[in-house]
């Protein structure tokens, strides 16, 4: 028996759970320590974008300029902050249907794997309790390019021995879902389709994911 999809590749913040507010806390401490603004606004902007990645759009509010050395400590005391904030987060943190949607994937007898720039990846998935319900997560540190550039979710694909054509991502970031797309693979976005416009489908949670449907098209 053959069917067209073999493996769906989730993102993991905004996705499965949210961590966008524990990231946003953490952000806004050290810009406040440095006395630049930062705001749930400017926050949106760091969705998706790595530490560092962020941390240079939050210095680039000031004029002051960092050195290497510098921006890495500056980038160390936020991660600090934001692991005291993670260790609090536990299976109430999924969202909804987060693991509705792992179970029924997994049932099917589709592999799953996450895709997240995220270096503490493994370790939220260690909080919500839903680590071995992936048969394989991206180690971030060995990404080179972050999203939109296909890497991450070729890298997972790859692992999980599944061709990218046979693979679903599911994403809440239009720069995740221009990586799954130049991954070629089958996009499902999650939100508002007037932003998610590059998808495939787009579905508002993880509560509406039907799989059958993709199994079937
Ligand atoms: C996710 C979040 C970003 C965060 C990035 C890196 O993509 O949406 O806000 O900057 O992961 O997270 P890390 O835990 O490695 O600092
Ligand atoms: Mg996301």
């Amino acid at each position: 028996m053959s069917q067209r999809y073999q493996a769906v590749v989730f993102d993991l913040d905004g996705v499965i759970t949210d961590t966008a507010h524990f990231h946003f806390l953490a952000w806004r401490e050290l810009a406040q320590s440095l006395g630049l603004p930062f705001d749930e606004a400017f926050n949106e902007k760091l969705k998706g974008i790595d530490r560092m990645g962020s941390l240079a759009l939050i210095l680039a509010q000031g004029s002051q300029q960092y050195g290497d050395a510098e921006k890495l400590a500056l980038a160390d005391q936020k991660n600090a902050h934001y692991q005291e904030l993670i260790k609090t987060m536990s299976a109430e943190h999924l969202l909804p249907g987060a693991l509705e949607t792992l179970i029924a994937v997994r049932d099917a007898g589709l592999k799953i794997g996450l895709a997240s720039v995220s270096k503490n990846a493994a370790f939220v998935l260690d909080r919500l309790g839903i680590s071995d319900r992936f048969d394989y997560v991206v180690d971030a540190a060995l990404i080179q390019r972050g999203k939109p550039d296909p890497e991450i979710f070729l890298n997972a694909a790859e692992h999980l021995g599944v061709a990218p054509a046979a693979c679903l991502g599911v994403e809440d970031a239009v720069a995740g879902v221009r990586s799954i797309k130049a991954a070629g693979m089958y996009a499902v976005g999650v939100g508002d389709p007037a932003v998610l416009t590059e998808a495939d489908d787009v579905i508002p949670s993880l509560r509406d994911f039907k799989l059958s449907r993709y199994l079937t098209a």
